[in-house]
């Protein structure tokens, strides 16, 4: 199996192995080729030109990729080709698809006219085994249609995968016209079976999860091992909802908490409040009553004196304020108000400005 990294330094050989003749300048196509160990193509002429058969430069008349290398980010880009024609490696032209038996270039199975029926045939698991049931090996135009125990053509191809920091290696891919299921044994050279996870290999091809293990043994499928069991997802969904609503009800049961204690709150400054004017009541009551029994007992005294006769009544009220548990609490305007409250109502009973 290729490595990522090994894509990475072939994709980079690629780009340095076009040819640097730019529009217009010489060239001679004995010079196409493709590269050693990498199997790209290279002409004389730079990335977006090809070379012509008068011996120039000219602009390519189509593209294989959506995104090709080396135009401007504004530049007209060569059309891709329609479906039953292909753009060769050379990018001069489109052509139409070669039937069975003509030759192609290598690797390009959509040079290849589709069988009948392709729909049987063509490669769904995106391991490039052919396209639309066609197939290049060898430079020939085939369909991957051999069934099991048949015949079959293989062509092993190795590639030069290029390390890191230094170093090569060599990767085999090793290519057949079995029916996708199948591949094409290099010894027996009769399409067998592909093995299943666990059993014994010798080569990627020949497991169905397309991983030869180094230990000799088809291991899980590289491209399809990130997918996530459903009861993963189930935790997960669950643990996501149960975090919405424990929150939820938290929240609900902190806000019902301190609603109760408001609630205790505002009902022990009404007792309060209640205490407070029963007092004043009775203390006014007083008031009327000791100065009813001045006038009737005796006009020698005036107004002055009631301060002495109130002042046991006033500390009486003083007090019981005081002891309120709503001065502790330090919650709201109330406080505020009723501070104010004790303060003045004290100071303007000892005025005693006759209103009791
Ligand atoms: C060479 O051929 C190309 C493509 O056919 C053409 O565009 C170009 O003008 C030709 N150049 C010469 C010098 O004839
Ligand atoms: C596949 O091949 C068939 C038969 O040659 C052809 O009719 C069809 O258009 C092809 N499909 C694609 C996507 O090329
Ligand atoms: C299988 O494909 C080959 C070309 O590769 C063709 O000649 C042959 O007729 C096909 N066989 C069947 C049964 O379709």
């Amino acid at each position: 199996m290729l490595l990522p990294a090994t894509f990475l330094w072939i994709s980079w050989l690629s780009i340095v192995s076009a040819g640097n003749v730019n529009l217009g300048g010489p060239c001679s196509t004995s010079d196409n080729r493709l590269q050693v160990g990498t199997y790209q193509f290279y002409s004389d002429c730079d990335s977006v030109t090809y070379c012509a058969s008068n011996g120039t430069c000219a602009h390519r008349g189509c593209r294989k990729d959506d995104f090709p290398f080396g135009y401007a980010q504004d530049a007209d880009i060569p059309p891709k080709c329609p479906k039953g024609q292909f753009c060769p490696d050379e990018m001069d032209a489109c052509q139409d698809v070669l039937p069975v038996g003509s030759a192609c270039q290598m690797n390009r199975d959509d040079q290849c006219e589709g069988p009948p029926n392709y729909k049987d045939l063509q490669d769904t698991t995106h391991r490039g085994l052919n396209v639309n049931g066609s197939v290049c090996l060898n430079n020939i135009c085939m369909w991957s249609n051999v069934t099991a125990n048949e015949n079959c053509v293989v062509q092993n191809t190795a590639y030069i995968g290029y390390i890191a920091g230094g170093g090569e290696f060599i990767d085999v891919v090793s290519r057949g016209n079995c029916r996708v299921g199948l591949y094409c044994d290099s010894k027996s050279l009769n399409c067998l079976e592909e093995k299943k996870l666990g059993d014994s290999c010798d080569a990627d091809k020949e497991c169905s999860t397309w991983n030869c293990l180094a230990s000799g043994f088809c291991g899980p499928d590289q491209a399809l091992d990130h997918t996530v069991n459903s009861w993963i997802y189930a935790v997960v969904g669950l643990g996501i909802c149960g975090g919405m609503f424990g929150t939820l009800i938290g929240l609900f049961f902190l806000h019902l908490k301190q609603r109760d204690a408001e609630h205790e709150r505002r009902q022990q400054y009404w007792h309060e409040q209640n205490a407070f004017h029963q007092s004043v009541s009775q203390m006014r009551e007083a008031a009327r009553m000791s100065i009813l029994s001045l006038q009737a007992g005796s006009t020698m005294y005036g107004g002055n004196n009631s301060d002495d006769s109130h002042a046991p009544i006033l500390q009486n009220v003083f007090t019981r304020i005081s002891t309120s548990g709503l001065r502790n609490c330090n919650v709201q305007g109330d406080d505020e108000e009723f501070d104010e409250f004790m303060v003045q109502q004290p100071v303007q009973f000892r005025r005693g400005d006759g209103r009791f």
